[in-house]
C-alpha cells in the first residue's frame, strides 16, 4: 500500500484528482468505482477544473458507485445518485448511459444487487476504484464484520455511520437505516484502488487501517490485500500513523526506483 500524505484537503484533493486524471488519460475508456461524502468533493471538483481547462475527456468513461441509501429515490436531495450529479456528472461530459449508481428506491433489491455485480463484469471490471472511509474503518457501506467475499447487497448502517451521516438530514430519524453497497469482495477486485481521507477524526481508524492487522471489523483493513492501493491523506488524518518518515522517503524516492526498473 501506498500512503502520500500532504498538507492539507486542498493537497489531498489536488494530487488525489490527478492520479485519477492520469489513470483517464492512460485509458480513456477506463472504468472507475466512485465513492460519494464530504471527502471527494474537493477531488471531484478538481477533476471538473482539468476537464474544463485542459480538456480531460470523461465521454468514453464507465463508472459504477458504491452504494446508494434504502428507500430514497434517485431525485432526493440526499440521494447519492443526486449527489454525483451535483457534484461531478452534470459538470463534466460522461455519457449518462455509461453511469451506474445503485438505486436505493427499488421494488426488488436483491435483483437489483445481482444486476448490479454483472454489469460491472459486463464492462470488464474496476480499473480504479476511489474510496472514503467512515469513522468505523467502512469502505463503501460495509460495516464492521462485512465478510471480505461480500458482493453487492443490502446491508443494515452501524451506530457511527447513522450519527456521521445525520448531518446531512433535518433529523437523525430520517437518515435511512439500511443502503444498498458493493461488497468489500467487488472493491477488492478493482485492479487499482485509491482511499482519500481528511481530518483529525478520521486519524485513529486511518492508524488502524494501514498498519494494524487485517480484520473484517475494519473492513478497509482489505486495502492490505489489494495487489494495488493508494492513500492518500491530509496532515490531520495522517496525525497518528508511526511509519511516516517512511511513507514520506518512498514518495520523495520512488523516483529512484522506477529508473532503475526502466519504467
Ligand atoms: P465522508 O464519508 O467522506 O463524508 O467522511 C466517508 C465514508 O463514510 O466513506
Amino acid at each position: 500500500m501506498e500512503v502520500i500524505i500532504t498538507s492539507d484537503y486542498e493537497e489531498m484533493s489536488r494530487i488525489s484528482a490527478e492520479l485519477i486524471a492520469q489513470e483517464i488519460r492512460y485509458k480513456h475508456d477506463i472504468v472507475l468505482g466512485l465513492a460519494t461524502g464530504d471527502t471527494p468533493v474537493g477531488t471531484y471538483q478538481e477533476l471538473i477544473r482539468i476537464h474544463k481547462e485542459e480538456g480531460l475527456d470523461f465521454s468514453k468513461i464507465t463508472s459504477f458507485n458504491l452504494d446508494e441509501y434504502v428507500g430514497l429515490p434517485p431525485l432526493h436531495p440526499n440521494s447519492y445518485n443526486y449527489f454525483m450529479k451535483e457534484n461531478l456528472f452534470n459538470h463534466v461530459n460522461v455519457n449518462p448511459a455509461n453511469i451506474y449508481v445503485p438505486q436505493g428506491h427499488i421494488e426488488d433489491p436483491e435483483h437489483f444487487c445481482f444486476w448490479y455485480e454483472a454489469q460491472i463484469q459486463k464492462a470488464g471490471g474496476i480499473d480504479l476504484q476511489v474510496l472514503g472511509i467512515g469513522r468505523d474503518g467502512h469502505i463503501g457501506f460495509n460495516e464492521p464484520g462485512s465478510s471480505f467475499a461480500s458482493r453487492t447487497r443490502i446491508k443494515a448502517l452501524y451506530k457511527e455511520t447513522i450519527e456521521d451521516n445525520a448531518r446531512f438530514f433535518s433529523h437523525q430519524d430520517d437518515v435511512p437505516r439500511f443502503a444498498v453497497t458493493m461488497g468489500v469482495g467487488t472493491i477488492l477486485e478493482a485492479r487499482k484502488i485509491l482511499l482519500i481521507a481528511n481530518g483529525e477524526k478520521k486519524a485513529d481508524i486511518v492508524a488502524e487501517f494501514i498498519e494494524g492487522p487485517v480484520t473484517s471489523q475494519i473492513t478497509a483493513t482489505a486495502l492490505q490485500l489489494s495487489k494495488s492501493a493508494t492513500v492518500v491523506l491530509d496532515q490531520e488524518a495522517a496525525s497518528k500513523l508511526k511509519r511516516t518518515e517512511y511513507y514520506n522517503w518512498v514518495r520523495d524516492n520512488k523516483h529512484l526506483v522506477q529508473k532503475k526498473v526502466g519504467r
